[in-house]
């Protein structure tokens, strides 16, 4: 069975609430009640000082309901007396000065003092819980983000991560190319991180790009250990605990996502979908479905499932539109999710976040959003095998972090984002009904016919064999405009012509680049459609390639922009430009028709199939991610579908 969850805070509320509160969740079909993760100021309200007795009887209430906890170790949110008698517990802002403290997550993930504490209190919490059969799981902190901290100890150890590297500051020198601008580092004394004051226009565009995506490199690595070292803890007092942290994306949160989970036992994800649509919204909330599946490369756990109208980081939004809660539930499980918790059980009456809704309002009785948890239980007891299934792929894409960091740090053209060519591309898979598993780039390929690597910047040379090797044995693999422009250092190759290091198996070269910004243009492709494009515009010259769409504008009009070569057993497509929604389409479908793969070529817009099979049988889900009513057939039947409606359909007929 697919479990539900909830985010509970019992140290928020008065005990009376407690027990009809977790009476009504297990009325309701709740299996799991995540708790305490953000607790530490009232498990150890001084220090050395514990208080557990609470913990103690929330943890056995939820038991004697028959449901499981998943316990969060507290750590994201210190005491205010740590950081107060142990200033450096403080993380220190990009501007080189301890943060103010007030809101949540100021710890510095790399201090001693700050570990010594963190592990005390862990190790309370699996003295008294850890092995226990009430404990589903474990989630590490809070929404870990990339740790940016400029702090002394976060100094040296960025200092100690260089050294290993590179051994000498000669190699160092070497390997950034500080001879721009005087850069030359002539004393370890000298290596700071990078520091950005703000308000003073300060970008990390105007840093050498080279020493910045090693710091990038050192912050996704120092986050990662303070995973592990919260993963080694849990172990130690019960090797078989199932642990997991809670990721979302966005802003500074972990772009090392692959690196940080390799010490997990399951990948899990923050799931806050579009509460308003934009009338052309440009991407599927499934692919940070997908993304997240790809950490482990399996199905994942969702830890915060949106429950209510969001509020505190802005105006509260717009209420949740009808079917929107079981809609956006379902479209998780259909992509890989196992276990859906809610954020959260009841709205919170105190604190920042005293308007980020939970599935109850402060009025505490019964509502749209309850009634529709109460469907959505409903209707997964009826696929009740569904959890031993998992979505079936053969298309994959890759995801490096490195070009996350190389082009979030250094901007490549007006609108050009990495993730929007990742999320363009996905989108259109869903479209046609076929599943994609986004995986970090270097893993292995086999099994999969289509491959798309979108904006490999910093390019890996191993990558590009694994890609020549998929390709000459028969895959299809896409490459996109602005691969093969970094060597891994993160410097520029010069004296060879891009797509640099996959040029040979694309067939073709860039003549010259024109990075157009917001401007449109148009191209035409082989089958006489016309497509706009923007952002990018390469001028490439074919090779061995053959013409797949051209500009048709002047100054550009007759220039390749999108060939295909075909190499070995398979081919190689290179898109040198950026699409709308309808390229990607185009040019995924036209992929898939020249494969024979299957596909649903007469989708609407914004509906989006997709598969999950396995032992527990096969269930193909279709949601309509929109919110006007759409209608398609299935093998002859009508299928309607409403605003964020979902139809399933499995060995035993529709669900
Ligand atoms: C994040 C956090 C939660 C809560 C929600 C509300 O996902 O993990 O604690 O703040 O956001 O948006
Ligand atoms: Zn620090």
């Amino acid at each position: 069975m697919i479990q539900i969850g909830i985010d509970y805070y019992p140290e928020q509320w008065d005990r009376s609430m407690w027990e009809p509160d977790i009476a009504k969740m297990a009325e309701m079909g709740v299996d799991v009640v995540r708790v305490a993760e953000f607790a530490w100021g009232v498990l150890e309200p001084e220090d050395g000082r514990f208080e557990f007795g609470w913990l103690d009887d929330a943890v056995d209430l939820i038991a004697s309901h028959g449901m499981r906890v998943i316990l969060g170790t507290p750590t994201n949110c210190a005491p205010r007396w740590m950081y107060v008698d142990h200033p450096d517990t403080v993380q220190w802002d990009r501007d080189g000065r301890p943060t103010n403290l007030g809101i949540r997550g100021h710890r510095c993930q790399e201090s001693a003092t700050f570990r010594d504490y963190a592990s005390r209190i862990i190790r309370e919490m699996c003295k008294r819980y850890a092995g226990r059969p009430e404990i589903a799981a474990w989630q590490i902190d809070n929404e870990i983000e990339i740790n940016h901290c400029t702090c002394p100890t976060c100094t040296a150890a960025f200092k100690a991560w260089v050294k290993a590297r590179y051994g000498t500051l000669d190699a160092v020198n070497a390997a950034w190319g500080t001879e721009v601008w005087s850069g030359q580092l002539t004393d370890w004394g000298q290596l700071t991180p990078p520091l950005m004051r703000q308000g003073e226009g300060f970008q990390p565009d105007w840093y050498n790009p080279a020493y910045y995506l090693d710091y990038e490199r050192f912050c996704a690595s120092s986050t990662a250990g303070y995973v592990r070292f919260q993963t080694d803890i849990i172990r130690e007092y019960d090797p078989d605990a199932t642990i997991t942290t809670n990721t979302c994306f966005g802003g500074d949160m972990m772009p090392g996502f692959h690196e940080e989970c390799a010490s997990l036992d399951v990948a899990s994800y923050d799931n806050y979908p579009p509460v308003t649509f934009s009338a052309d919204e440009p991407h599927s909330n499934a692919f940070g479905l997908d993304f997240v599946r790809g950490f482990k490369r399996r199905d994942f756990w969702i830890m915060e499932e949106l429950g209510g109208q969001m509020g505190c980081w802005g105006p509260i939004s717009p209420a949740l539109a009808p079917n929107m809660l079981e809609g956006y539930s379902l479209q998780a499980v259909a992509h890989g999710a196992d276990l859906l918790s809610f954020f959260r059980w009841r709205t919170a009456s105190t604190g920042a976040e005293m308007f980020c809704h939970g599935l109850l309002d402060h009025a505490n009785i019964p509502n749209s959003r309850t009634r529709a948890l109460e469907s959505l239980v409903a209707r997964l007891k009826t696929m009740p095998g569904l959890d031993d299934t998992e979505p079936v792929s053969k298309v994959a894409m890759l995801y490096g972090a490195d070009q996350e960091f190389s082009f979030r740090d250094q901007r490549q053209s007006d609108g050009f984002a990495y993730w929007d060519q990742l999320r363009l591309f996905h989108d259109a898979c869903m479209n046609l009904g076929v599943g994609v598993d986004v995986i970090e780039q270097s893993s292995d390929l086999a099994g999969y016919e289509v491959v798309i690597v979108p904006s490999m910047i910093v390019c890996d040379p191993e990558v590009v064999s694994h890609l020549e090797a998929a390709a000459k044995a028969g895959a299809t693999v896409v490459v996109t405009c602005r691969s093969g422009v970094k060597d891994m250092n993160g410097n520029c190759v010069v004296g060879r012509p891009l797509p640099g290091l996959l040029a040979d198996m694309c067939g073709c070269h860039v003549l010259e680049y024109d990075p157009i910004g917001r401007a449109r243009r148009q191209v035409r492709t082989v089958h006489d459609t016309t497509l706009a494009v923007t952002s990018w515009c390469d001028l490439v010259e074919c090779d061995t390639a053959g013409v797949w769409a051209s500009y048709e504008d002047r100054p550009y009009d007759g220039i390749p922009a999108i060939t295909c070569n075909a190499y070995g057993k398979g081919f190689v497509y290179y898109v040198g430009t950026v699409g709308d929604r309808d390229l990607y389409r185009t040019l995924m479908g036209s992929i898939m028709r020249e494969r024979g793969m299957a596909h649903l070529d007469d989708l609407p817009a914004g509906v989006e199939v997709c598969e999950r099979s396995g032992e527990g049988g096969t269930y193909r889900f279709f949601f309509n991610d929109t919110m006007d009513e759409k209608g398609l057939m299935v093998d002859g039947h009508l299928v309607t579908l409403e605003p964020l409606g979902m139809a399933i359909e499995s060995d035993e007929g529709w669900k």
